[in-house]
């Protein structure tokens, strides 16, 4: 399939190289207002360049499909288009800049009747993927509590510097994803701190602690910051995961459960016992990361079937970073989500 990538900034560029090592997708053509970057990309792969999204369009025989790598602000622009020209398009994250923008995305798909779906690309990995199994499959029993703790300290230039809330805006998405998509909890309400220091190189809050509470009485507390010159964790973060029957822990891609009873600690199919720890061997992936985003979209179109992070259910992934700054501004008041009915219901 055909494939055109609109935006071709520090992610993008990265992109272009996802695309060239993907077994489905061939790039059709590149879209940048940035007319030298669009000229270079289109030069090194041999296809054309376009301005903008509208000019593509008008060439849309030429692809099957659109991605969108802009900055947030401007996702809406450059998706609906696409969608209402009968394109379909797969999104980076964060679905849109605002829940209104996402829900006008999201009626833009359903009237086209193609495939809408946002790249949570941390969603595809290994790592993961082995946590979500093993959650599913009831090892650690029913989940009580989880605590997530994210350190960086990333040399980001660009739009990132300006928004108010960056690390929750552009860094916890991924992790609130996660916490849906992985770990299989959907959040009710949402009690938020964010705050800065004064070596931050970002202008708004690059430090936040939040408290969620979830439909099946778990609570997750989480920590991050964007300006922490201490040991840094993994772009996914330090997960433990506690159920009635264990922990598993889950960090710097590695798997480790630690089960209450002693007897859970003498076989565990795909995992060895070190010092009273179980270490799990990662599910293996035929694709991983951005591949991974890429073959379910591919899978979605061919199917006619939505896609896990089709955007009718990556809305609530971005409905909570919207609560999560909500809070935040309210210095920690509480805030309770919304399902889909009540969303579309409000817009
Ligand atoms: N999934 C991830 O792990 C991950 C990592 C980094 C960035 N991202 C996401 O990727 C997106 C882009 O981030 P970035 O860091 O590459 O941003 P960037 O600012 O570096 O690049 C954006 C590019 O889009 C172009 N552009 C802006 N508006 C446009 C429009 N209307 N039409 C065509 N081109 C337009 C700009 O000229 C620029 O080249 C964001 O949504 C960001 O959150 C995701």
């Amino acid at each position: 399939m055909k494939i055109i990538q609109v935006g071709l900034g520090a992610w993008g560029a990265s992109w272009l190289n996802v695309i060239h090592h993907s077994k489905s997708w061939e790039l059709a053509g590149v879209v940048d207002v940035n007319s030298d970057a669009a000229r270079a990309a289109a030069e090194q792969y041999g296809i054309p360049a376009y301005a903008t999204i509208e000019d593509a369009l008008d060439h849309k025989d030429t692809f099957d499909a659109a991605l969108v790598i802009v900055p947030p602000e401007y996702h809406a622009a450059v998706a609906i288009p696409a969608l209402e020209a009968g394109v379909h398009t797969l999104i980076e994250k964060p679905l849109a800049h605002s829940l209104e923008d996402g829900v006008r995305i999201i009626e833009a798909a359903e009237k086209s009747g193609k495939q809408a779906m946002v790249s949570q690309n941390y969603r595809f990995k290994r790592a993961a993927r082995t946590v979500q199994r093993l959650i599913r499959d009831g090892v650690i029993g029913d989940l009580e509590h989880v605590f997530v703790d994210y350190k960086k300290n990333p040399p980001f230039e660009g739009f990132r510097l300006e928004m108010d809330e960056p690390l929750i805006v552009d860094a916890m998405i991924h992790h609130l994803d996660q916490l849906r998509g992985i770990v299989g909890v959907e959040p009710t309400a949402v009690r938020a701190r964010s705050w800065n220091t004064g070596t931050s190189r970002f202008k708004g809050n690059a430090s936040a602690v939040v408290q969620f509470d979830c439909d099946n009485g778990a609570r997750v507390v989480y920590t991050g910051s964007w300006s922490s010159y201490g040991p840094q964790t993994s772009w996914d973060g330090d997960w433990e995961i506690q159920g009635s029957k264990g922990a598993i822990t889950w960090k710097n891609n590695e798997v480790t459960i630690n089960f209450a009873s002693l007897f859970d600690t003498v076989f565990l199919a795909g995992a060895v016992e070190r010092s009273g720890v179980m270490h799990v061997d990662l599910d293996p992936l035929p694709v991983e990361e951005r591949l991974g985003t890429l073959e379910a979209f591919r899978d979605a179109i061919e199917t006619g079937n939505k896609a896990e992070t089709d955007v009718t259910d990556n809305i609530q992934s971005l409905q909570l970073v919207m609560a999560t700054v909500d809070s935040a501004r309210q210095d920690g008041a509480p805030i309770t989500l919304k399902t889909n009915a009540e969303l579309f219901g409000s817009h």
